[in-house]
């Protein structure tokens, strides 16, 4: 990679950005709200063709989808052949990894831990960083509840909670504490505002969110991202009850420049402020450019309609001045804040092996802390470690492709671990036959081994951008790959690739444990090793509930208590005639090998009373060995506690649970520790953004293994913390 092959510095080095701002045309500012793509790799339509053309005349801020030595020529244009000599902004997707892939964000999700969500986004910045990349388009942030959508494997699954403090974790590992360390990225979080929430899980679609739903589900994750100090925002792509949020301006302007007072610059998503003409929105070019730059929008993605027609509208009085200098502002001030003028050709030194090596480390940690076990009934996992025989089945066993997941391109194909590469190297006594999807060949080869690692499910295309399934469920011909090989009577560990919950209540219903592996990166193999060999036990929970049909779509945790609650046989009640309402499995559900049991909540006040006085939840997790794990005593087992609230409001419906915090324990069998909660009861009560009400009837903890709390009783845990005369306590399953 290029490490510094120009010119050490801008021209404008060492000028304030309002000081540059005073020496550049109307077109160079313009300019900067500019950004056209490389293709290098592409993510989306085609632009105007031709469009670096007019990086001569200065007139181009930003470029997407470049990187390495493309990078650097172009950064040589701008900054020596210019007239000011402004630097270019290189821009990528860099979503779970650039060469080194990570999980897929909905995998990761699946880890609960803010540490695996900060350490990867570092490692990943830093390796693009090394090739000259500035901002990274992630984290999304999007609260999607529909596995219809083939975003939802972007992002941190349907609650609000976990996606703000995903949102976080990233923005602090991609930016660190100062976005002029060489190393580092600027985030940009995205899709502002409610993109999963579109109509069918179509991708593009359309949505009708009322303010509560914003205000409860959709904006609290972006709002812990702005806190967090993200450095830029991308609109959605979609219209919200008719106003396309490229044109949302009581959003962008109101709520998240006004009243979050987010300083940074606003992108738009790809092409969108042509495709406000598409959306009935804007006539023509120049309209379509005032509306979305009126709205908010700082920087033009690709559609060039800033750049064709911004000018005139300012001559035409459809735009002001002052607001194109304000935005231009506020892109020369992200390009200081990265030392970009200082150091134009900013990329990050080489790593050194042992740093190389470490994300590797990270990524294997971070696949296996994905890993979620969903069902295990004739206990077949851990697979003991003296095997002689092995049969992988399935052409995921062997796809690098596949196991670099929905959006990492970018990923090295040939550094990552397959899944047969995995099981060789645990299992190197064994005799691993691999084979692909043909049933016969497949059944063949379970027999014969006694032992099948199956690898089902959604290949790395079927998940991401552009990739909504009506029918969500296991791809063509899998079932009677599984009925196959489950026929031979084998010991049947399905592995389950997926960028989504796969509806497929034949697979939950056979004699088989269901791993699911998500996307899991470079590490694949390995990571999935270790969990099948018990080296670590799965710790995976679900970040979304799993549908039992799709029919079930939406399918969440946080409903609302009706009128008429689910009664089994009871004509009058809510519910479907056909399917029970709960999903397959729910939000939080993974098992591992260990056997956990949780005692004595304690709940203290830190001091008297308030509404804002500090709680403190505390309880003790005891963990026991399971069936047989592990061989040693010393390899430790990972708990998730969940903290949700009941809360009971007079004259509102308020979801029946609401996640408020969860945390990790890691144990080792026999060992208890006590793992605590410091929250307010403010927060307990509130929904989203809310304020806490005033008026509180009902509220009650309840700590739990996940969203279906009695599922599992030596998991569960609750206390009643305010109950007015006359309110009702009922279960949390009502
Ligand atoms: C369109 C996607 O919606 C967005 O998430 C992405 O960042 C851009 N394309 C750029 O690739």
């Amino acid at each position: 990679m290029p490490h510094k092959p120009g010119r050490s510095a801008s021209p404008l080095a060492g000028l304030a950005p309002e000081d540059i701002l005073a020496r550049m045309t109307l077109d160079e500012k313009i300019g900067q709200l500019h950004m056209v793509s490389a293709d290098a790799v592409i993510t989306g339509p085609s632009g105007p063709p031709d469009g670096l053309r007019d990086l001569d005349q200065g007139r181009i801020g930003s470029v997407l989808n470049v990187w390495g030595d493309a990078a650097a020529d172009l950064q040589r244009k701008a900054v020596e052949q210019t007239r000011l000599g402004l630097p270019l902004l290189f821009c990528l997707d860099v979503v779970h990894g650039f060469r080194t892939v990570f999980p897929v964000p909905l995998g990761e999700a699946a880890s609960f831990s803010d540490a695996i969500w900060r350490d990867t986004a570092a490692a990943a910045a830093r390796e693009a960083a090394e090739a000259g990349v500035a901002l990274t388009f992630a984290p999304m942030a999007d609260v999607s509840r529909d596995p219809r959508w083939g975003r939802i494997c972007e992002g941190g699954g349907e609650d609000p909670l976990v996606n703000a403090r995903m949102a976080r974790a990233k923005i602090a590992g991609f930016q660190g504490d100062d976005l002029r360390d060489e190393a580092r990225l600027a985030a940009t979080v995205k899709h502002f505002a409610a993109y999963g929430a579109g109509l069918g899980g179509r991708e593009y679609e359309s949505a009708d969110v009322s303010d509560d739903a914003m205000a409860a589900d959709y904006l609290p994750p972006f709002r812990a991202a702005v806190a967090a100090g993200v450095a830029a925002l991308m609109p959605a792509f979609l219209d919200i009850a008719g106003v396309p949020m490229t044109a949302n301006r009581a959003l962008l302007r109101d709520v998240l420049r006004k009243a979050w007072g987010f300083g940074g610059v606003t992108i738009t998503d790809y092409n969108a402020v042509a495709e406000l003409i598409a959306h009935g929105a804007a006539e023509d070019g120049l309209a379509a450019a005032a509306l979305a730059f009126n709205a908010g929008n700082d920087v033009d993605m690709v559609s060039g309609l800033y750049q064709r027609h911004l000018a005139e509208a300012a001559a035409l009085g459809l735009v002001a001045l002052d607001d194109i200098d304000a935005a231009a502002l506020r892109v020369l001030r992200l390009k200081q804040a990265l030392g970009l003028f200082e150091n134009p050709w900013r990329f990050c030194p080489p790593a050194t092996l042992a740093q190389i090596a470490s994300r590797r480390e990270a990524a294997r940690r971070a696949a296996r802390e994905s890993l979620t076990l969903l069902c295990d009934p004739q206990g077949a996992l851990p697979l003991p470690r003296q095997l002689d025989r092995i049969a992988v089945i399935g052409a995921l066993a062997t796809s690098a492709a596949d196991m670099r997941g929905a959006w990492a391109e970018t990923g090295d194909i040939g550094a990552i671990v397959t899944i047969a590469d995995g099981v060789r190297a645990a299992w190197p006594q064994a005799d691993v036959a691999v084979c692909g999807d043909d049933p016969a060949a497949a059944a063949a080869a379970a027999r014969a081994a006694g032992v099948a690692i199956l690898c089902l499910g959604e290949t790395a295309a079927m998940s991401g951008e552009a990739a909504a399934r009506a029918n969500p469920v296991l791809p063509d011909g899998q079932q009677v790959l599984l009925d196959a090989v489950l026929a031979t009577g084998a010991r049947v560990i399905v592995l389950l690739a997926c960028g989504r919950p796969l509806v497929a209540p034949q697979l939950f219903a056979a004699d088989c444990a269901v791993l699911v592996i998500w996307g899991p990166g470079s590490e694949a193999g390995h990571a999935i090793a270790d969990a099948l060999s018990g080296e670590a036990s799965p710790s995976g929970r679900l970040p979304v509930s799993w549908p039992r049909a799709v029919g079930q779509i939406p399918v969440f945790y946080a409903r609302r208590p009706t009128g008429r609650p689910h009664e089994a046989g009871a004509r009058y009640s809510n519910g479907y005639a056909d399917l029970p309402i709960a999903p397959q499995f729910p939000f939080g559900h993974g098992l591992g090998y260990a056997t956990f049991s949780w005692s004595d909540l304690q709940v203290r006040a830190m001091d008297r009373a308030g509404a804002t006085s500090p709680l403190s939840i505390s309880l003790a997790v005891h963990c026991e060995a399971g069936g047989g794990w592990p061989q040693n005593r010393r390899t430790a087992a990972i708990e998730t506690v969940f903290l949700f609230a009941r809360v009971r409001v007079p004259g509102r419906t308020r979801p029946l649970l609401l996640l408020r915090d969860f945390t990790r324990v890691t144990l080792r069998p026999g060992e208890t520790r006590r793992v605590s909660f410091d929250v307010t009861h403010d927060w307990l009560t509130r929904e989203g953004l809310a304020p806490a009400p005033a008026d509180v009837s009902f509220l009650e903890i309840i700590v739990a293994a996940s969203a279906e709390p009695e599922a599992d009783p030596a998991r569960c845990l609750r206390r009643v913390l305010v109950a007015r005369k006359g309110a009702d306590h009922g279960r949390a399953t009502g």
